[in-house]
């Protein structure tokens, strides 16, 4: 038994919903639901396996405009709105006809998470973990982070009235920092890289008591979070599938999880069957899944990261293998860009889309448009990109690349001087 679990706490009935086990992605061998990441029998990850019972578009339709309307198809009780947590998601997606006709691309949407309750899509996810840390009788709420998960922990323990601390490399940017710290005491800056700071956290996890690290040791339940990116995008697109998705990838949980989100609404019957294809972004700086995708290999080579996209800084990714998996299987691709190309991938979506994006998503936009000029993406097809962060949080990456056209006197000769007077 993981240390997430308080010695004694019996799981109430109803606790993870309609999740009938956690299930080995490698060799399928099933555990009970509880404080489990890792298959006893070949160590490989476990995912949340369910038994759903009829749902329909009206259901869902009919519950709040929050992650929650889709409670039926997450591991996580009847009685979750109940609970304190930030109610994230139902996020607007954006048709950005302003970026389509400057890449050439026929139909584009945003999925634009930066408008999340702490402004990326870290709390679907977070709101997820908290709910089996509850139901698990965990003490304390806590991650190991490249940023924006820190935030998100931090503040959702804190509407849940937990313990939260929460566990980030010491060089992260300034605005991640403040950003985790005015929700909790205990923001600890370590030493080392995402991989240092994750090394860490799997060692503490080991050594404590009713610590729960969401994407340790309650991982499973902590990544169907992200599914919810996966149903919002299908029902606001009029209960269809999109032709291809963009997603960045860090550790690669989200991307994974979308492609699942996809295949669960088939299943139920939510959406028709289609062909879909995902693709993955990364940054040059940290490319270990593109890096194996062009090489047409199965094993990652873990990297020392080196990129501005600080959020995606993950050298070591726990689901490069099942990113690969989904890319090829669906027909996508992963590739990468340069972190001149990820800045100008963030002035383009804000130019263009009125959406200021974070490093992350500069990844996305930049990926998208490479994708794009090497043929990789069809531009025919209905195309989706996730901005999964907002920009605020990483000023740094554009400050010297944007700054006023002019400064002058407060005159009018000076104003037409400028020559911005002209329509
Ligand atoms: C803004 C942002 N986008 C994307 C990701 C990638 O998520 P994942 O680790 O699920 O691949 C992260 C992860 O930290 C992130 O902060
Ligand atoms: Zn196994």
């Amino acid at each position: 038994m993981s240390a997430a679990v308080v010695e004694k706490k019996t799981i109430r009935e109803g606790a993870f919903g309609n999740a009938t086990a956690l299930a080995c992605r490698e060799c399928g061998a099933q555990v009970a639901l509880g404080p489990f990441y890792a298959c006893p029998e070949c160590f490989g990850p476990l995912e949340v396996a369910y038994d759903f019972p009829a749902v329909t578009r009206e259901q869902i339709e009919a519950g709040p405009r929050n992650i929650w309307r889709y409670k039926a198809l997450l591991p996580v009780p009847e009685d979750i709105e109940q609970s304190p947590n930030t109610e994230p998601g139902f996020t607007r997606l954006l048709e950005a006809r302003n970026l389509a006709r400057e890449l050439g691309l026929t139909r584009l949407w945003v999925k634009d998470d930066s408008t999340n309750p702490t402004n990326s899509f870290k709390d679907r996810v977070v709101a997820c973990a908290l709910s089996a840390a509850r139901e698990l009788g965990s003490k304390v709420f806590a991650c190991p982070s490249t940023g924006n998960l820190a935030n998100a922990v931090a503040a959702a323990g804190a509407r849940a009235g937990m313990k939260t601390v929460v566990f980030i490399p010491s060089n992260l940017e300034k605005p991640k920092q403040v950003n985790s710290a005015i929700f909790t005491e205990n923001l600890v800056a370590v030493e080392g890289n995402y991989d240092d700071v994750n090394k860490l956290a799997s060692e503490i996890a080991g050594e404590e008591d009713g610590w729960a690290f969401v994407n340790v040791n309650v991982r499973p339940f902590y990544a169907e979070g992200s599914k919810t990116l996966g149903y919002e995008i299908a029902e606001q697109l009029g209960w269809r599938l999109p032709d291809q998705v963009v997603i960045p990838v860090a550790s690669g949980s989200q991307l994974t999880k979308v492609d699942k989100a996809f295949q669960e609404l088939i299943k139920t019957g939510l959406v028709e069957e289609k062909p879909y294809r995902i693709f993955g972004a990364q940054a040059t700086g940290c490319n270990p899944v593109s890096t194996a995708f062009k090489a047409g290999v199965d094993a990652i080579r873990p990297v020392k990261p080196d990129t501005i996209a600080k959020s995606l800084a993950i050298g070591n990714p726990a689901d490069g293998i099942y990113v690969l998996d989904t890319c090829r299987r669906t027909g996508g691709a992963v590739e990468e860009v340069s972190d001149e190309e990820i800045r100008e991938g963030i002035v383009l979506l804000a130019r263009t889309e009125g959406i200021f994006t974070e490093t992350a998503g500069g990844t996305t936009t930049a990926v998208l448009k490479k994708l794009v000029a090497t043929g990789q993406l069809d531009p025919e097809a209905e195309t989706v990109i996730i901005n999964t962060g907002h920009g605020l949080k990483t000023l740094d990456a554009v400050s010297d690349a944007v700054s006023p056209a002019a400064t002058i006197a407060p005159s009018y000769d000076a104003f037409v001087a400028t020559g911005l007077g002209e329509a």
